[in-house]
């Protein structure tokens, strides 16, 4: 591994959720939300944009795993935590870190409408279009970013660095 490189800092990241705070703001005027937040790389995510919003946002976390110590997809998604109350009638938003190949949202956006929410979105952090398998397309993306792995602002290396205020990369 190379040297740690900034990708996106921690001015610019947080403009853009205060961006998209305002949009969702005005999508959902006058609503209740309910933010599911994947653990555990979208919980820094979660936290910043629903302290920008000013609804009434309600958290719910779900934990799946989809791959295994390496960076590599197994290929099959399982529940690790699943929803604590009901979100039946409710206007659901996932907040997820990354999309990558996109099998777990597309999981997730299945076994989630079977609950009856009364609206489902999807917002992303980061998003890596090129590497799409799976037919997901998000509601809300703060950044489209090339295909490199990265770590920071909640997502890790295996379990390392998800503190970090920003997002990096190795360069190699
Ligand atoms: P997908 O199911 O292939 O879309 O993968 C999504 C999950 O893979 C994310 O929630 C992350 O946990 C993980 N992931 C994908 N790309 C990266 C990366 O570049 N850095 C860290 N984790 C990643
Ligand atoms: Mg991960």
């Amino acid at each position: 591994m190379g040297e740690l490189k900034v990708l996106i800092d921690e001015k610019t990241l947080q403009d853009k959720i205060q961006e998209l705070a305002e949009t969702i703001m005005k999508d959902y005027e006058g609503k209740e939300l309910t933010f599911i937040c994947i653990l555990k790389g979208s919980a820094l995510f979660t936290v910043d944009l629903a302290k920008k919003i000013k609804n009434n946002v309600r958290f719910e976390f779900i934990r799946v795993s989809s791959y295994g110590d390496s960076t590599e997809s197994s290929g099959k998604v399982t529940m690790k935590l699943d929803l604590q109350d009901s979100i039946e009638g409710r206007d659901v938003i996932i907040i997820e870190d990354i999309i990558d190949t996109g099998r777990t949202l597309s999981y997730l956006r299945d076994y989630l409408k079977d609950k009856n929410p009364a609206s489902l979105k999807i917002c992303t952090l980061l998003d890596k279009k090129e590497r799409r398998i799976f037919d997901i397309e998000p509601d809300y993306t703060a950044f489209n970013i090339p295909d490199k792995f990265v770590v920071g602002y909640g997502l890790d290396d295996k379990e390392n660095l998800r503190n970090l205020p920003y997002v990096g990369y190795y360069d190699i």
